[in-house]
């Protein structure tokens, strides 16, 4: 009886684990051909898984990366996996806002065109601080990104109709923001959730201020991914992850699959603003939805990093 028991307890974990891990693809064909797609932090996990897909359809594909030599070595990857020859590699530290700058100047100057841009890099529950002394999860995973986005802005516009992807995190909903302590740096865990509920805002509040210019915003939840996040933290945890990650988590392949929705799905333009999840529009907490939260930041955002 026992055994039986055993057995029973031991096909449901397994199933409710498929079920757990299971996720839709992209099943939309469409190509890329001719358009620029830019995704931040391309040389790992889903930014990487996405850069193939991408090129596999055509697209010219740039990954903005911090590390030469991990980029270089993810271009060859992506190019062998792809057969493509149009992707490229350009250096950005979005942990410094100068770096940033430096990097929309020549962007601006070699690239005529912006069509799909990938806000895909971050940093996951870390204690540290950037260049200019922002939270690292905050300064990197925002206001790098909104920082960078302003600064591409005209050249979406000139590439309408033209796309901004934010990868976001459904851990968002585990905090609120704090006007007073938008630099909040306590716990790790708390301030990635508060970076990403500020990922869902900014999409918000740029599908807004662009409504009607031809630019539409998203921001993804990927799922939850075995990619390469867990290289911040010590040994220990590592290996305690990977298990975790081999038993619940999904491959980075499938990982892309939403960011490629909102890449070439001609669907998606009518939920400018959204928030998607296993490719579909997904509903938010109220309190992410808030028009009023999401303008705040913009301003404080303008604020923090000098757009003019
Ligand atoms: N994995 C998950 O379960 C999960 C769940 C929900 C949301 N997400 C989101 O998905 C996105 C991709 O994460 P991932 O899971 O693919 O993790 P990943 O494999 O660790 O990739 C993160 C990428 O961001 C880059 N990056 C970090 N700091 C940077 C900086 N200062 N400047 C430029 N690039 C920087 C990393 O570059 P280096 O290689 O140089 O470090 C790396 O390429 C993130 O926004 C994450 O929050 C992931």
């Amino acid at each position: 009886m026992y055994l039986l028991y055993t057995i029973l307890a031991a096909l449901l974990s397994f199933l409710g684990i498929k079920w757990m891990k299971r996720r839709r693809y992209c099943m939309d064909v469409k190509r890329l051909d001719g358009k620029t797609v830019l995704i931040t932090g391309g040389n790992s996990g889903v930014g990487k898984e996405t850069a193939v897909a991408l090129a596999l359809r055509g697209a010219r594909v740039i990954i903005a990366c911090r590390d030469e030599d991990r980029a270089r070595k993810a271009v060859r990857e992506i190019k062998n996996r792809s057969h493509s020859m149009n992707v490229l590699f350009m250096e950005v530290d979005l942990a410094n806002m100068r770096s940033i700058r430096e990097f929309c100047k020549s962007f601006l100057r070699k690239e005529k065109r912006l069509d799909i841009l990938i806000n895909n890099a971050g940093v996951p529950s870390v204690l540290d601080w950037t260049d200019d002394n922002f939270s690292m999860c905050f300064g990197v995973n925002h206001l790098g990104h909104f920082l960078l986005t302003n600064l591409l802005l005209p050249r979406l516009k000139e590439s309408a109709p033209s796309r901004v992807i934010t990868l976001t995190c459904s851990s968002y909903k585990y905090q609120k923001l704090d006007f007073q302590d938008l630099n909040y740096n306590l716990f790790p865990f708390f301030t990635y959730c508060r970076s990403k509920l500020a990922n869902i805002y900014f999409t918000q509040e740029l599908a807004r201020i662009t409504e009607g210019k031809g630019v539409t915003a998203y921001a993804v939840h990927p799922g939850y991914v075995q990619s390469n996040w867990t290289c911040h933290y010590s040994f220990l945890y590592r290996l305690l992850m990977k298990v975790i990650m081999f038993m619940f988590f999904v491959p980075c392949e499938a990982g892309a699959q939403t960011v490629v929705h909102c890449a070439v799905s001609d669907e998606v333009s009518a939920h400018s603003g959204g928030y998607f999840s296993d490719c579909k529009a997904t509903s938010l907490k109220p309190y992410a939805k808030d028009s009023g939260v999401a303008r705040k930041l913009w301003e404080a955002s303008e604020r923090l990093v000098k757009v003019p």
